[in-house]
């Protein structure tokens, strides 16, 4: 995108967000999984501007924290004197700087990439000092209005807060995402005043003085205002939140993929899903998790970072985080595999299995009531009812190992650090203490003993004392 080349960014994410009513600035508050910000930001970045400069002021060192990468110039605004008085935090960032800068909101998260692009293209077309991107609203309550003279000029813009009742009725609002070339927004910036009833200085004060001097001022109309909507308060953003949900549930049913209830249905942005998988109500996909084709999830699915291969089918009620599942697997009802499992094709997790730090081989079964923590498992191996991996001391975690083919008997407890070698067959109700070499048997002696009538007598033993 060579024309890009003379773009700079200017992100504004330095206020509190009063309006939320939190201890966390609002910029941190989570969207579709992310920071609110950092969808902004994605979308800025995504062409490829030549620097983006994020003013930040508000938990300063929490929101640079949560960006993961080197290339942006965070600039401080010590204190939040208004969105003019924070763009010009930026001038020292683009001192040598001639080309045209887009500024964007940290708190208007859903705006599009085609619409930012086509911005920037009517600004150079237009020779505009400054270009606003504005929209028609419904309800346009607490958003600037967009002044305009009979013949359809922008005259100027309005704060809600400043606004007379007439102004109030204007529907037409500002976005709060601008371009501008950096030398017009700059010198502009210096002029502007805070004498209005917030005593901030408004980065769209620069509308009437750009008038003022003869500049081009143009602006741009959105078609689907909701890209637009900012987020002020917490019923915004849960809003925001079914918005952006609803167009990623959107995505995936035009991908092939069945959503039984799409509107229980809840799946990141970063999450993948392959064609014709069919997903039950009450599923939540988050953070990297990559599903394959034909896989089912029945439903109430919380999945965390968790890689599925083709054709596995996870049945009701399963917590998964961190793992990787190949194909062909089963997986629950009622199962957690936590971080570290990997199952390999074809395994079976029953009810009430956890596993840990658990490989299983190809065809191993753990069908019922079982902890497998720290393990590693051959293939075609059974795992019996109630088998649990004695991994934890009280001071530290021991691993077992377990070989191919190997028959675990019901209501056994293995105790770490163990080897069962291939083809063990492990008698019901043991406790293994000691390695066992492959195709042994192991078992624990126990008498059993028998008395026949004791039933009887112990009913009419307890009887009399009742008397
Ligand atoms: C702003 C616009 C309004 C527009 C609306 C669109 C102004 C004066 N008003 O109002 O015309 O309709 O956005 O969403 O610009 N910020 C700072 N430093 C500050 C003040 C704000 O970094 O000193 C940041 C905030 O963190 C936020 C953004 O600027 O990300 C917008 O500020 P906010 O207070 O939410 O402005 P609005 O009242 O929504
Ligand atoms: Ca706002």
């Amino acid at each position: 995108m060579e024309e890009m080349q003379q773009l700079g960014v200017i992100l504004l994410a330095a206020g509190q967000g009063t309006r939320m009513r939190s201890a966390l600035p609002k910029v941190l508050h989570h969207l579709g999984g992310k920071p609110l910000f950092l969808h902004a930001l994605g979308t800025a970045q995504r062409l490829k501007p030549k620097s983006v400069a994020v003013i930040i002021g508000h938990g300063a060192e929490a929101v640079r924290q949560v960006y993961c990468g080197s290339d942006i110039d965070w600039r401080v605004q010590e204190q939040q004197l208004g969105t003019g008085h924070a763009v010009l935090t930026a001038k020292p960032a683009f001192a040598d700087f001639t080309g045209d800068l887009l500024i964007l909101s940290g708190d208007v998260p859903l705006i599009r990439q085609a619409t930012l692009k086509a911005m920037v293209e009517h600004h150079r077309r237009s020779g505009a000092a400054l270009t606003l991107l504005t929209a028609s609203l419904e309800n346009p309550k607490g958003y600037g209005r967009i002044l305009r003279a009979g013949d359809g000029k922008i005259t100027g813009t309005v704060e809600e807060k400043d606004a007379s009742e007439a102004q109030r009725q204007l529907r037409e609002v500002n976005a709060g995402i601008y371009v501008a070339s950096a030398r017009f927004l700059f010198a502009a910036l210096s002029a502007v005043k805070n004498n209005n009833q917030q005593g901030e200085y408004y980065l769209p004060d620069i509308v009437t003085i750009g008038l003022a001097q003869g500049k081009i001022i143009e602006t741009l109309q959105v078609d689907n205002p909701r890209e637009m909507m900012g987020v002020n308060t917490r019923e915004e953003l849960a809003f925001m939140e079914k918005t952006l949900r609803e167009s990623i549930n959107k995505k995936w049913l035009l991908a092939g993929v069945t959503l039984k209830d799409p509107d229980t249905t809840y799946i990141d942005e970063s999450v993948t899903i392959g064609k014709d998988t069919v997903i039950g109500p009450n599923t939540q996909l988050y953070g990297k998790t990559v599903i394959g084709e034909r896989c089912r999830i029945d439903g109430s699915a919380y999945l965390t970072d968790a890689e599925i291969a083709d054709d596995v089918h996870i049945r009701f009620s399963v917590v998964m985080a961190s793992c990787r599942v190949e194909q062909g697997a089963v997986i629950g009802p009622f199962a957690h595999l936590r971080p570290g499992t990997a199952l390999g094709p074809n395994v079976h997790i029953g009810n009430f299995v956890e596993a840990k730090e658990a490989k299983l081989g190809a065809g191993t079964k753990a069908n019922h009531l079982t902890y497998l923590g720290d393990v590693t498992i051959g293939q075609d191996t059974n795992i019996g009812a109630g088998t649990i991996t004695c991994n934890y001391d009280g001071f530290q975690k021991y691993k077992s190992k377990i070989g191919d083919r190997v028959q675990v008997g019901s209501d056994t407890t293995l105790v770490a650090p163990i080897t069962l070698g291939d083809d063990v067959y492990v008698a019901t109700a043991s406790t293994v203490r000691h390695d066992i070499p492959a195709g042994a048997l192991v078992f624990n002696q126990r008498e059993e003993k028998v008395r026949e009538g004791w039933t009887e007598q112990k009913r009419k033993q307890m009887k009399g004392k009742q008397k």
